[in-house]
């Protein structure tokens, strides 16, 4: 939680405006200039903490999602539903968001900036901030902290703020919030969906979808915003049944764990986790589960690791939490949180709601509270930070910045070109982008602009494969794949093209 400091150092780089920039402003101003993301409502001047997805950057998302679904539910049987947004007070009164769900705030008695109180004195004093109010105003008064905004102001006291927007429902305007994490939909409906699949624990039951959190002062793009997707995934089991279901597999499985206290990472397995008390078995199973993912989109795993949290920063409503940490130009930046959430959310909407929400467990003869261990990532912090890991310079070879994104992850796998946008060449190189979209390849027609243009924007975009359809196409039916990472090409039959992109994306191959 709250881990953004910058202990992870990244040279300054040159831009192409000649000021020396972080890493993180370089994607910026591509992600604005090809349309992976910008700022919502631009035109008028937008409000900080939300981002739109241009069509480059949607596709990706998309991927991710579906990536994350395809491993985290369908794979494993697990079932997947779609919450409002809109939520009740008294779902989020049960939950303990409206009480605890606040963040640390000073503001500026001369200039009136708010400042997330936290983050301020982490950042100017290099310390770890113990989660108490007290703590933050002494260590202002202490170093004679004063607002890093006009840089003269004096700071108030801290104090804590609520992070949800409010709204009304209805014409009486019933007090509501719009949701600050998926889960709670997944809670509230866990009665019914366990009565209608199978009534058995242990149940998975997964979300991906939109969650707000009015943040003081979000500032590092998509890294902090008001508005971001999440991908989680609440596990419903027996306590006294900690055994995971395919555990064998992965139990020998590493990955970097910056244990409490360590000062680095290290390699652990599975199984050692559950030895140094890090998790139980169904949680490490997780965790390894999410470092296979990340590892599979193309995150760097030498910038990645999980940090177990102590307990003083482990959420309310979590035993234990396990953090997924990355490495960036921002410092370090947390993506995902794995929370043995325990009967938390299960027993305080029993007594919020009045309804019975034990299950009861044949085999043992009695009912019980399901407990839960939580999966819970983010699609938008993930995006940033494989738009810095997957970022490759300008080379002698390649005279264009590009990004080196694994094939499932890329916008689009394959990009079709005629050579000239004349309509001989253009619609037999229709034809192909169809014939490969048949063969179920993601693929972008394009004839925009010269050939040499197209290339460059491919490799921008990261697209790993490039096909071009020429004069010899109409007189001996083969076309040029040419390869994103080192630009060679290669020439094959058109009958057989499907096949041997399929081929070279599933052997990972980018070169000729
Ligand atoms: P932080 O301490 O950085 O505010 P958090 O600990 O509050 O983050 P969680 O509550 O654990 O974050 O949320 C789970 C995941 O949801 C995060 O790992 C992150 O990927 C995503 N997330 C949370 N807040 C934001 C935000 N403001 N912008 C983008 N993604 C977010
Ligand atoms: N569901 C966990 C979180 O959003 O923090």
């Amino acid at each position: 939680m709250n881990q953004e400091n910058s202990s992870a150092k990244v040279e300054p780089r040159p831009s192409r405006r000649g000021v020396a920039t972080e890493l993180h402003e370089t994607i910026f101003e591509l992600a604005l200039n090809r349309s992976f993301f910008m700022p919502s409502n631009e035109i008028y001047g937008s409000v900080s903490g939300f981002y739109d997805y241009g069509p480059i950057g949607f596709q990706i998302k998309k991927n991710l999602e579906n990536m994350w679904r395809k491993k985290f539910l369908v794979e494993e049987g697990f079932l997947e539903l779609q919450s409002t947004i809109v939520t009740p007070e008294i779902v989020l009164k049960a939950s303990g968001h409206v009480e605890k769900f606040t963040d640390p705030v000073v503001s500026c008695k001369k200039c009136n900036t708010k400042l997330r109180a936290d983050h301020l004195v982490e950042r100017a004093l290099n310390v770890k901030w113990d989660m108490k109010l007290e703590s933050i105003d002494k260590l202002i008064r202490d170093n004679g902290l004063k607002c890093p905004s006009c840089k003269e102001g004096e700071l108030s006291d801290a104090y804590n703020t609520n992070l949800m927007f409010e709204t009304g429902i209805g014409a009486d305007s019933a007090h509501a919030f719009l949701r600050p994490e998926t889960a709670q939909g997944i809670f509230t409906s866990f009665p019914r969906v366990f009565r209608n699949h199978g009534s058995k624990l242990p149940m998975a039951v997964g979300q991906i979808g939109r969650s707000f959190r009015n943040e003081i002062s979000p500032r590092k793009g998509l890294v902090r915003m008001r508005e971001f997707t999440q991908m989680e995934l609440e596990y419903f089991f027996n306590p006294s049944k900690i055994e995971m279901e395919g555990f064998d597999e992965v139990k020998d499985t590493k990955v970097r764990m910056l244990k409490r206290g360590a000062e680095k990472p290290e390699w652990i397995t599975g199984t050692q986790m559950i030895a140094d008390g890090i998790a139980n078995q169904i949680m490490t199973y997780f965790i390894i589960k999410e470092w296979e993912y990340y590892v599979d989109v193309g995150l760097n795993p030498d910038k990645m690791w999980f940090r177990h949290l102590g307990e003083n920063e482990t959420p309310h409503y979590s035993q234990s939490n396990v953090d997924l940490e990355v490495e960036t130009s921002y410092g370090v930046v947390e993506i995902s949180g794995n929370a043995y959430r325990t009967d938390y959310d299960l027993s305080q909407h029993k007594k919020f709601s009045g309804k019975d929400l034990e299950v009861f467990i044949q085999d043992e003869g009695k009912k019980i509270l399901p407990h839960v261990v939580e999966v819970s990532m983010g699609v938008d912090r993930l995006i940033f930070c494989l738009l810095e890991h997957r970022f490759r310079e300008k080379s002698k070879e390649k005279e264009w910045e590009w990004f080196d994104f694994p094939p499932a992850v890329a916008p689009y796998e394959v990009a079709v070109f005629p050579l000239m946008k004349k309509p001989e060449l253009r619609e037999p190189a229709r034809e192909i982008a169809v014939q490969l979209r048949d063969a179920g390849l993601n693929t972008q027609f394009s004839y925009v602009g010269s050939i040499g243009k197209r290339y460059a924007r491919a490799d921008e975009a990261g697209i790993p494969y490039a096909v071009t359809i020429d004069y010899d196409t109409l007189e001996d039916g083969t076309v040029t794949i040419r390869f994103r990472n080192d630009g060679q090409q290669e020439r094959v039959k058109k009958e057989e093209l499907a096949e041997k992109l399929k081929k070279y994306k599933k052997e990972g191959k980018f070169t000729l």
